[in-house]
């Protein structure tokens, strides 16, 4: 046992949501990723002790998504080599299209802004969260770091700037997140996108964000469910992921407002006007999968207003 510590908790979250490529996010209230910073012995910060990763996971704070990102507030502060210890427990698989990477990233940064007690608030700290979970897929978007670590469902303006804006979140609202347990990574699933999509399909799909950002705003769950459709991403990445259109049916008639992937996948969600609902799409895909013989793990929950907390 080392010294005591700060632990924090920074939870899966659900990007894309049919409409929002790369730019909206929710968090989901479990699972999610524990870490723990505490007082090291030697210059900078170390990783002592990662748990639940099957030993994927580098040591190496350059390499890992939660190291990294609190290794650059630490450079923002002038302070990288203070002494720190960071463990790192594990509580979400990996290459799921839970935000894994995303919650490890968030977890890293805002424990150690907490331990030190910077007054940083954690919009300040979104960037270094966002970087750490760049290393690893490789690009700078914020669609689960930015639930992860804010908590509420996340419209991201733009992620250069990490403009972004929390939205209405109509009362009711929750996710079924059914997770089939096949690995999608989300380096190569991002690698097979097309770099052009047609004209038409963009307005389209601008439509169905636009209109799903006024149902947010205005609790209409007929408008939500309408503007549930991605033309974009979903038909290109559905093959990755087995029974997908299957399951979609079976989500859809069982009253879910809309069904796609979440994230990279190979997790796909549902949101639903009520728990009643998303308990049966859950009993749905339990039944399916096992029928299937893909083995599947089902989440419930409702949105996530707080993100990463301190317990
Ligand atoms: N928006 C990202 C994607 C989320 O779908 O590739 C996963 O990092």
């Amino acid at each position: 046992m080392g010294k005591p510590g700060i632990k924090v908790f920074a939870p899966a979250s659900v990007a894309n949501v049919a409409v929002g490529f790369d730019i909206l996010g929710f968090a989901l209230e479990s699972p999610g990723d524990e870490i723990i910073v505490r007082e090291g012995t030697k210059p900078g910060l170390i990783i002592t002790e990662i748990q639940g990763a099957g030993g994927k996971l580098p040591y190496d704070i350059m390499k890992n998504t939660a190291g990294y990102a609190a290794y650059r507030l630490l450079e923002h502060l002038g302070e990288a080599d203070r002494p720190l210890e960071m463990e790192i427990h594990k509580k979400m698989p990996f290459g799921s299209g839970l935000g894994s990477s995303a919650a490890s990233a968030a977890g890293g940064v805002f424990a150690v802004n907490e331990y030190l007690r910077t007054g940083l608030s954690k919009y300040d700290i979104l960037r270094f969260a966002v970087e750490g979970e760049q290393i690893a897929d490789g690009a700078f978007h914020a669609d689960n770091v930015g639930p992860s670590l804010l908590g509420g469902m996340l419209l991201i303006r733009d992620n250069d700037t990490l403009d972004v804006k929390k939205l209405h979140i109509p009362h009711g609202l929750c996710a079924a997140v059914i997770y089939p347990h096949v690995e999608v990574l989300t380096r190569e699933s991002r690698g097979i996108l097309k770099k052009e999509v047609s004209f038409k399909d963009v307005i389209k799909q601008t439509g169905n964000l636009g209109s799903f950002v006024a149902g947010m705003y205005t609790s209409d769950f007929d408008l939500i469910s309408r503007s549930l459709q991605d033309l974009l991403v979903e038909p290109q990445r559905a093959h990755l992921i087995p029974h997908f259109y299957e399951m979609k049916v079976l989500a859809l008639n069982a009253g879910s407002l809309g069904f796609s992937i979440s994230g990279a996948g190979p997790s796909m969600f549902a949101l639903c006007n009520n728990s009643g609902i998303a308990e049966a799409v859950t009993e749905v895909a339990e039944k399916l999968f096992k029928l299937k013989k893909v083995p599947v793990t089902t989440y419930l929950s409702k949105i996530n207003h707080e993100g990463a907390i301190r317990f």
